[in-house]
């Protein structure tokens, strides 16, 4: 292995935020742009790194195809990781923007006096300052987009008040936006609702902070495919900067499988699953950070043991200072659960829905996970809670029509019973639509396949992107 200095032309320099579902596009998008020759190097604050080394072992370099991966961290300020205000965004959110600023500058001011100076910065959702740390020190910074381009449009005709959006005086407005189908006032990303997610709102002054530092950015790469968004993007296309979609991310063929997982995985759901029927077993999981309410735990759990199809269901537990409690698996369920199900902490979930005895899915639509369902052909059992799951969920079912939707939102517990669950499981896996899920689900893993091969829309895209960085001063 040579040095980073005598192997490597032009440094790359990915910064996540600290949070699993952007770890996951950023490392992803880190190890292609090393299979392309790029010293590329992903960082996130001390604690992140932390608990991928402790989970996966490996944060150290690795030479990948002609190009490099490394792992760095800075300090978000947090010395205390179990500090329970760490989880409180409306705290950590404005702590992280200020602490971090400085420790990200004395970051990109290292690789430039140890002889890796970094040639462009990459940047993602919830930190707009660090395209001002790029523009202080003159280094050109795109944008990793790790959600849908639709979501992207909605907040980009919020931002430039192109459209009118639901007020407190009409909640319940719909929204019309070019290339896109109506959306209802809770199908747009809850944090631009008047009265959805108050507790979140930090998050809609960060995610409109990004929009209006698109100016120090020159691309932005989009983890989506353009098969699956040609009418959203149309209407970007003429808006600066360039919108480039570069996924599914993970679909990308790797050499040597460099995982960011904060919580070890728990391999053994693999064998699990091989002892399973073929097309049998639902997989629940509401990805990294959402909690449910106590009773919607309870509901998922009886419409499970009731419509008798054996399950894998990821539950973390969750945060100790969760304000409002909830998350936590019925006590009951253990002794019952014995044989038909199995529950983990984590598990390897892109394996997890490659294999061929999982028959649907039922997720809160994170971006990742929609991107990965999509790739994977497996039909879904949609049960959103906030932020851009609410407006995946509308375009996983209304849109791709890979499947139903159980909740609209957090907020519509209403609808969520154990019947409802069952129901929902039936309706998608043995239903009158279930073959025409499939169906659907199958054409979108082909699209999925083809833009991320060598000539595809995805491929391709991600080549320019290489090109205009290998043409920037180093
Ligand atoms: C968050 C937001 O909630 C989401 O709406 C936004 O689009 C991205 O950031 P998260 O809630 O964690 O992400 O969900 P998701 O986007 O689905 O990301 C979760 C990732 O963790 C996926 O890549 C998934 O494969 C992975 N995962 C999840 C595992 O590897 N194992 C698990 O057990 C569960």
């Amino acid at each position: 292995m040579g040095s980073d200095q005598t192997l490597h032309h032009h440094h790359v320099l990915l910064v996540s935020f600290p949070s699993q579902g952007h770890v996951n596009p950023l490392l992803r998008l880190a190890k292609h742009l090393a299979s392309k020759g790029l010293l590329a190097t992903f960082s996130s604050t001390h604690h992140i790194i932390h608990k991928i080394h402790k989970s996966t072992g490996h944060v150290q370099p690795i030479d990948i195809g002609g190009g490099r991966l490394r792992f760095e961290s800075f300090t978000d300020g947090w010395e205390d990781h179990d500090d329970p205000r760490r989880s409180d965004l409306n705290v950590y959110i404005p702590q992280f923007q200020t602490v971090g600023h400085d420790s990200f500058v004395q970051l990109v001011k290292k690789h430039s006096e140890s002889g890796t100076p970094v040639s462009c910065i990459i940047s993602n959702p919830f930190i707009p300052w660090v395209s001002d740390v790029a523009a202080e020190l003159g280094i050109p910074c795109a944008l990793l987009w790790v959600q849908s381009c639709f979501v992207y449009s909605v907040y980009y005709h919020y931002f430039h008040n192109l459209a009118s959006f639901p007020t407190v005086d009409q909640p319940n407005k719909s929204v019309e936006l070019p290339g896109l189908p109506t959306l209802e006032s809770d199908e747009i990303p809850s944090f631009l609702h008047p009265v959805y997610s108050p507790d979140k709102r930090v998050l809609k002054d960060v995610i409109l902070g990004q929009f209006k530092n698109l100016e120090k950015t020159f691309c932005v790469l989009v983890d989506s495919f353009e098969e699956l968004e040609r009418e959203s993007l149309k209407p970007l296309l003429s808006s600066a900067p360039i919108i480039r979609p570069i996924g599914p991310l993970y679909k990308w063929k790797e050499e040597k499988d460099v995982r960011g997982d904060m919580w070890s995985a728990a391999e053994e759901c693999i064998e699990w699953l091989d002892s399973k029927p073929v097309g049998s077993v639902v997989y629940v999981s509401f990805g990294s950070v959402a909690v449910l309410e106590q009773q919607s735990m309870e509901e998922i759990t009886r419409g499970l043991l009731n419509c008798g199809q054996p399950f894998l269901w990821v539950v973390r537990p969750p945060p100790k200072e969760s304000s409002k409690g909830g998350g936590r698996l019925p006590d009951w369920l253990v002794q019952q659960a014995d044989g038909k199900g199995l529950v983990v902490q984590w598990c390897p979930q892109e394996r997890v829905l490659a294999h061929p005895s999982v028959a649907c899915f039922i997720t809160h639509c994170g971006w990742n996970s929609s991107m990965e369902i999509l790739s994977s052909g497996v039909p879904i059992v949609a049960a959103p809670q906030w932020g851009d799951q609410v407006t995946n969920a509308k375009f996983l079912t209304d849109v791709y029509g890979v499947g139903v939707r159980l909740l609209r939102s957090e907020n519509d517990l209403n609808t969520f019973s154990s019947e409802r669950v069952a129901n929902c499981i039936v309706e998608v896996t043995k239903g009158p639509k279930a073959e025409e899920f499939k169906k659907n689900a199958l054409k979108w893993k082909k699209a999925a396949d083809d833009a991320a091969r060598e000539g595809g829309t995805s491929y391709n895209n991600l080549d320019k992107f290489v090109m205009e960085v290998q043409a920037l001063k180093q």
